[in-house]
């Protein structure tokens, strides 16, 4: 708020629409730095979450109000996501064309023979990330020094934003723009951070499993496995309703002891989801080692994140099994916020990373 009318600070909303929960950020840009003006979220039993909070716009947008309202938020700018599961992402070479609609046109032609959909049903947006130039010509063949481009290209079916749209209608806000959970992860959580590194989400229902370089999200796949399958789990074994076992999955930790025999000392009920998860992380470090446009090609650390990476000793059982360097995310690193809010914020950190990092756009 300058003295001559210069421009009203203006807030912003990160919105992530979660497998069974909603959370919601608010911040402003204060000498050009996030801060934290409101936070909210809503998380509900996975068994009232059907299979996806998509599936109900009209739900899921009141929801949204109805957690927009309780936070004391005050912006109607909002930017949301879409879930990995639900996004074709691809990185192309293509050879360097002057004239854009031409160089879209190459684009558009290399991916229309990845993506499941046609074209026209998509979505799609391609961001070029650099000029790269080829090898010259060994001896005695021409010089040609063509240049190529990389390019990013993310999308979705058109049906499935349709669905985001209307979820912002109901719920009275302005959608900015739609991101990736992939960018949304990136800014919240590696910042400028030039190395090869993995980022591994692991919510309710599903894990996200990203690998970025250079601040590009390389790898970005979405499994079926996630803390609910802990939480189901413990129903089953232990004969009690959800809330019971929902509650005695949080209280894993104060049980937690070097005894259990595995790997960091991983509680032995998390044994049937870090395993299969071993496994998919290092089918993600295969799938990138063999991308001929990566440039690293090996991952140097990982950073998790998502409700479940609450669960006891996740980090080190993946250090110990996978011999890297792992830690658990910080989000609000890059967030100016009141110093007594602290220990709520690290504690509801892992869930907001995407909310954050929506917010975050904003800023930049
Ligand atoms: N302290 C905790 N200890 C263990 N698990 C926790 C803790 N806090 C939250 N969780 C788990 O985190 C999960 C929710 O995480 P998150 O909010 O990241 O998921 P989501 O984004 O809603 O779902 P998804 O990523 O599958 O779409 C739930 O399974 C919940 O039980
Ligand atoms: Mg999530």
């Amino acid at each position: 708020m300058g003295l001559f009318g210069k421009k009203k600070p203006k807030s912003f909303l990160g919105v992530d629409i979660g497998a069974s929960s909603i959370k919601i950020v608010e911040f402003e840009s204060k000498k050009g730095r996030a801060t934290l003006l409101t936070y909210g979220y809503a998380e509900l039993p996975s068994m009232e979450a059907g299979d996806t909070m998509f599936e109900d716009p009209k739900a899921t947008g009141a929801l949204v109000a109805r957690v927009w309202k309780e936070a004391g938020c005050k912006s109607t700018s909002a930017m949301a996501a879409l879930p990995t599961s639900n996004v074709f992402s691809t990185i192309l070479s293509i050879p360097e064309v002057k004239d854009k609609k031409l160089r879209q046109a190459a684009v558009d032609a290399e991916v229309e023979k990845l993506t499941p959909l046609p074209l026209s049903e998509m979505i799609t947006q391609t961001t070029f990330l650099d000029g790269k130039k080829e090898k010259k010509g060994k001896k005695g063949e021409p010089k040609t020094k063509q240049k190529t481009f990389r390019a990013l290209v993310t999308g979705s079916a058109k049906t499935f934003i349709q669905k985001y749209i209307e979820i912002f209608k109901v719920a009275k806000l302005s959608l900015q723009a739609i991101d990736t959970e992939s960018l949304a992860l990136i800014r919240a959580l590696i910042g400028k951070d030039k190395g090869a590194i993995m980022i591994l989400d692991i919510g309710s229902k599903r894990t996200n499993i990203m690998i970025v370089e250079k601040g590009v999200p390389f790898v970005s796949r979405s499994i079926n496995i996630g803390g609910n399958t802990v939480t189901q789990q413990l129903v089953q074994a232990m004969k009690v309703p959800e809330a019971e076992a929902e509650r005695i999955k949080r209280d894993l930790g104060m049980a937690a002891s070097t005894a259990s025999g595995l790997a960091g000392g991983l509680p032995k009920v998390l044994e049937p989801i870090m395993q299969p998860l071993v496994n998919e992380i290092r089918y993600a470090f295969q799938l990138y080692a063999g991308m001929e446009l990566a440039e690293v090609k090996e991952v140097e650390k990982i950073i998790v994140t998502g409700g479940s990476s609450h669960l006891p000793r996740v980090p080190e059982y993946l250090a110990e099994t996978l011999n890297m360097n792992v830690y658990r995310g910080d989000p609000w690193a890059r967030v100016v916020y009141p110093a007594e809010l602290a220990a709520v914020l690290e504690e509801i950190g892992p869930r907001m990373s995407v909310a954050i990092g929506l917010a975050m756009r904003e800023m930049e």
